[in-house]
């Protein structure tokens, strides 16, 4: 029998996750949505695709939970993006509503799953989860660090005009303004940009991929990035189901790691079947560790606003 996952919010993310987890053939796919035949459309498009792009998987879509029940991962990608004339707290507060509901629905039809949160504003919509859950914090992991390290690895491969397989890097933090590129471990083909790159121009790439979002969402207009946030929840579901130990960026909870405690942000863990299997700790300089604290202050703000 094939692994289950469910993906709840049928939208642009949502359906990137499932099209990526079936092409891969990793699991069947539940997708559930509140709009009424959103999500039972998309999976019957992407079960007809199967035959071309020579993929098996049952697909079905949903518009209620009982159809999820005993998954192994559930995705939430529920939730609104921000639109013109929103501020971050309404954001906030409408994603917490939304992620809520959703958890108060998918936890006890699959408690043993894993869960991987997408919705923004991102660490504090995992940390949300994990409490309204009440799963073990191993089994609470946002997805975050893989979308902004890979928006970082492309700018690098652009500047040096090399291969984005020969280019390694990590950001650390909460997934917003204050994250936290290191470009000290950031690599081709082991190399340190610092040895490759000017100041300067380190400067610009990091700063682009802070930006990395807004850049995307002022180009489209109408909504945020999918396939590269669709990609990086994937390679999360990969390394998860098949056991992998992958070491990855993820928002997880820590517990005095990094100086940072009782709260979700994003740092290098080991991700395999039993979700977060070690955080990853790596030395930070006085200038790296004042811009982590920053950034996990960022999200402290956030989540006491939610009073959980
Ligand atoms: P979208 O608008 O295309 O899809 C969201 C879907 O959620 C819609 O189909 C909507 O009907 C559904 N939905 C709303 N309320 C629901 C509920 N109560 N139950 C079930 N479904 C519900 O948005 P998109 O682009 O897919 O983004 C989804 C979320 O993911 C947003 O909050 C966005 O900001 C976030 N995001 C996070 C990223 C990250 O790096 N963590 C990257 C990209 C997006
Ligand atoms: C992104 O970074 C909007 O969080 C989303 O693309």
């Amino acid at each position: 029998m094939r692994p289950k996952v469910t993906v709840v919010g049928a939208g642009n993310v949502g359906a990137s996750v499932a099209q990526y987890t079936v092409e891969r053939e990793l699991a069947d796919v539940v997708l559930v949505d509140i709009v009424e035949g959103l999500p039972q459309g998309k999976a019957l498009d992407l079960l007809q695709t199967g035959p071309i792009h020579r993929y098996d998987a049952r697909l079905s879509g949903s518009n209620e939970y009982n159809p999820t029940a005993g998954s192994d991962i559930v995705v939430i990608t529920a939730g609104l993006a921000r639109k013109p004339g929103m501020t971050r707290d309404d954001l906030l507060f409408k994603n917490a509503e939304i992620v809520g509901a959703v958890v108060d629905q998918v936890a006890p039809r699959s408690p043993n799953a894993i869960l991987i949160v997408v919705s923004n504003p991102l660490d504090a919509m995992t940390y949300l989860t994990w409490k309204r859950s009440g799963f073990p914090k191993e089994r609470v992991v946002g997805m975050a660090g893989i979308l902004d390290s890979a928006r970082f690895r492309t700018f690098i491969a652009m500047e040096l005009e090399v291969s984005v397989e020969n280019v390694s890097a990590f950001v650390l933090g909460g997934h917003g303004d204050t994250m936290v590129p290191l470009p000290r471990y950031s690599t081709v083909a082991g190399i340190p940009i610092t040895e490759l790159l000017r100041k300067e121009r380190i400067d610009a790439i990091v700063q682009r991929t802070r930006d990395g979002g807004a850049e995307i969402v002022n180009l489209l207009k109408t909504g945020g990035a999918f396939y590269a946030p669709g990609a990086a929840v994937t390679e999360m579901i990969e390394a998860i189901l098949k056991d992998k130990k992958k070491i990855l960026p993820c928002c997880a909870h820590l517990n005095g790691e990094y100086g940072v405690k009782g709260l979700f942000v994003g740092v290098p863990v080991k991700l395999g079947r039993g979700g977060i299997e070690q955080i990853i700790e790596i030395s930070l300089t006085p200038e790296e560790q004042t811009a982590l604290d920053k950034s996990a202050a960022a999200v402290r703000e956030l989540v006491e606003k939610l009073k959980l």
